[in-house]
């Protein structure tokens, strides 16, 4: 039984994963190597639960006894009576690899390693450790406490007991697991960035504009938000970098990312965070 997990980065999807987790009952640590982020990521978590309050879905003692399961921490020593890890850092392998090899040492021998990644390989990860088939990727889709999907990924050495395990937890957080094998993209990133990738190659080729292109796809297509918007709420190099991973990893030319994509990052139009990508936004400071 999971009762006790730590989270590994308080970014974006660390905050959103711990605020599902503590909602869902679970004893939490919240854990980044800066003060700072621990700090902004409960903060962030605080206006989520107190704006669910002001929306009646849910009550003023729930949201206390949320953040009371909530618990900072700026040393991995404290997953050292966890059940579970789930890590969220950034997307670098080599800072991946360091923290499970320094969580392996650390979390009880019964303890589940899971990993956010979006596109590294869990099976490299998991090598890493003395328990690669208690290694996983739990992918968490954005934002955490509103989307339903939790992508579960077994790496060539995931045990069947640890996937279980982890396919049950995702239902207790209220959210809808599907089952994946470790192979580049996993099943939504694979299918949703060569779409991107196809829009972005439509605008390069002068076959529709911007607008266009989206208005197809919403409206012929019932999306709820056109791909090339898409891209830029996501962020340019992010799709870039997927891209590039599908493109490397299946050593297929069907996923060279477009020049145009290239270009844009190049210039530094990531997308919304930057102000500018294939739309134009009011600058976000942050
Ligand atoms: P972020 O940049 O918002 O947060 C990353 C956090 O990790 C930062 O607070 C940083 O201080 C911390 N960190 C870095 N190295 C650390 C270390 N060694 N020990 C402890 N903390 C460390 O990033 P975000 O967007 O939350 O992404 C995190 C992970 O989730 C990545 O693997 C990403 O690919 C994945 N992901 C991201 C999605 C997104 O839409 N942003 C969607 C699904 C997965």
């Amino acid at each position: 039984m999971i009762k006790k997990v730590l989270v590994v980065g308080a970014g974006q999807m660390g905050a959103g994963i711990a605020q599902v987790c503590a909602q869902a009952g679970l004893e939490v640590f919240l854990h980044d190597q800066k003060e700072e982020a621990v700090q902004k990521g409960l903060q962030s978590i605080g206006k989520l639960l107190g704006r669910a309050v002001e929306k009646g879905r849910m009550t003023e003692g729930e949201k206390i006894a949320t953040q009371q399961r909530l618990t900072p921490s700026t040393s991995l020593q404290d997953a050292a009576d966890c059940d579970l890890v789930i890590e969220a850092v950034v997307e670098k392998m080599e800072v991946k690899k360091a923290v499970f090899q320094e969580l392996d040492g650390i979390t009880p021998k019964h303890a589940i390693l899971a990993t956010n990644t979006s596109s590294l390989a869990i099976t490299e990860i998991a090598a890493t450790t003395k328990r690669p088939d208690q290694v996983i990727g739990m992918h968490f889709m954005n934002p955490v406490p509103v989307m339903k999907l939790v992508e579960i990924i077994r790496g060539l050495q995931t045990s069947e007991e640890t996937f279980k395990e982890i396919e049950e937890l995702a239902k207790v957080l209220g959210k809808v697991p599907v089952s994946v094998e470790d192979y580049p993209g996993f099943v939504s990133n694979r299918i949703l960035m060569p779409m991107i990738n196809e829009a972005i190659f439509t605008v390069y080729e002068g076959v529709a504009t911007v607008e266009d292109v989206d208005t197809s796809m919403k409206l012929g297509m019932n999306h709820p938000m056109g791909p090339l918007t898409l891209a830029d709420f996501i962020g340019l190099d992010t799709c870039l970098y997927i891209m590039e991973v599908l493109h490397e990893g299946f050593a297929d030319s069907k996923y060279r990312p477009c020049p145009l994509l290239k270009q844009y990052v190049q210039a530094g139009w990531l997308g919304k965070k930057t102000g500018r990508g294939f739309y134009q936004y009011e600058k976000t400071t942050g």
